[in-house]
């Protein structure tokens, strides 16, 4: 099993991707990182701890809070998207728990330098805190096992900007140094929308399933399904969830799931203007960039629905 620590701006579909590794029994979730991201700071810290404690695993699995805004930009929130606290917008998760008393960069540079080989960084949030890790340790390439990347729009619209999704582009800077430095997989907002949406049908199933798991999915996905349908996204448009945090922990959870990608040279634009963070992918290779990201270009959609769906109903990916 694989020794996982996920990097989170927990809102919607973070709490689903931070529950696949939770329950699942492929990997081992030894912490939790909070990163700047989709919602005021506090929320999202309260949200993971509440998401722990929903798959059972608060009192082993401790959440460290790490960069409360971006390295060199200001800092902009996707609260429109999922809703005021991040978990739809009535859910404002008060648990009690307290952090862990050290800070995230800490954690995890530290992890990584007493487990060489060992861990597995899964990255659902803005790159601040990683990026942060890089700069402190500049080893941390080799020190960790394997890393996984939700984030970038590859040959595609972006979700905040015709070029660039959220993650990249909230902290354009973090994403340009970590995309260089790390070997990773990156599962970005082109699968996402191509093969992991889910629709009514789908909705139907989890409204039947009647368990705290299926009854938080319907709660965490309301804000953006109605987000969605307002879409001017080709794909989108329609009362539909998108759920990239999710699509990357399965695709760890079960590299099966993954049909077709490919290992390319990618490079993030940090200069402020309608570029901001856009993902060159040189899938030409007509750069000098050294490739190192595995692209994930598709991915089994109905194996996706049925791992999701198995852990609603059974709480067991
Ligand atoms: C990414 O941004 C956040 O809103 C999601 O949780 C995901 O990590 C998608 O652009
Ligand atoms: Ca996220």
């Amino acid at each position: 099993t694989r020794r996982v620590i996920v990097d989170t701006d927990t809102a919607g579909d973070d709490t689903q991707g931070l529950l696949l590794a939770a329950l699942s029994d492929r990997v081992s979730l030894e912490g939790v990182t909070i990163c700047a991201g989709n919602v005021p700071f506090e929320y999202q810290v309260e949200n993971a701890k509440y998401t722990l404690d929903l798959a059972g695993v608060a009192d082993e699995v401790p959440v460290y809070e790490g960069a409360r805004s971006p390295l060199l930009t200001d800092h902009e929130f996707a609260e429109y998207i999922h809703g005021e606290g991040g978990l739809g917008g009535d859910l404002f998760p008060d648990t009690g728990i307290p952090s862990a008393d050290e800070h995230a960069v800490d954690y995890i540079v530290r992890t990584a330098r007493e487990n060489p080989g060992e861990i597995t960084l899964v990255c659902i949030a803005p790159l601040t805190n990683v990026a942060l890790a890089l700069q402190r340790e500049p080893d941390l390439p080799e020190l960790l096992d394997d890393v996984w990347i939700m984030g970038g729009a590859v040959n595609t619209l972006g979700n905040v900007t015709p070029a660039a999704e959220y993650n990249f582009w909230v902290d354009p800077d973090a994403a340009r140094l970590v995309m260089s430095e790390l070997e990773a997989t990156l599962v970005d907002w082109g699968v996402t929308v191509r093969d992991s949406l889910f629709g009514p049908d789908v909705f139907e199933e989890v409204e039947a399933m009647d368990t705290p798991l299926a009854d938080f999915f319907l709660t965490v996905t309301d804000a953006v399904r109605e987000f969605n349908a307002q879409s001017e996204h080709d794909a989108l448009g329609a009362d539909v969830t998108t759920q990239p945090d999710s699509l990357t922990v399965a695709t760890l959870l079960e590299p099966d799931l993954i049909e077709e990608s490919g290992t390319y040279y990618v490079e993030v634009d940090d200069r402020e203007g309608p570029t901001r963070g856009y993902s060159l992918v040189d899938e030409l290779g007509v750069t000098d960039g050294e490739p190192r990201t595995r692209v994930v270009e598709s991915v089994d959609e109905e194996r996706f629905e049925r791992l999701m769906l198995d852990m609603l109903r059974h709480g067991d990916p």
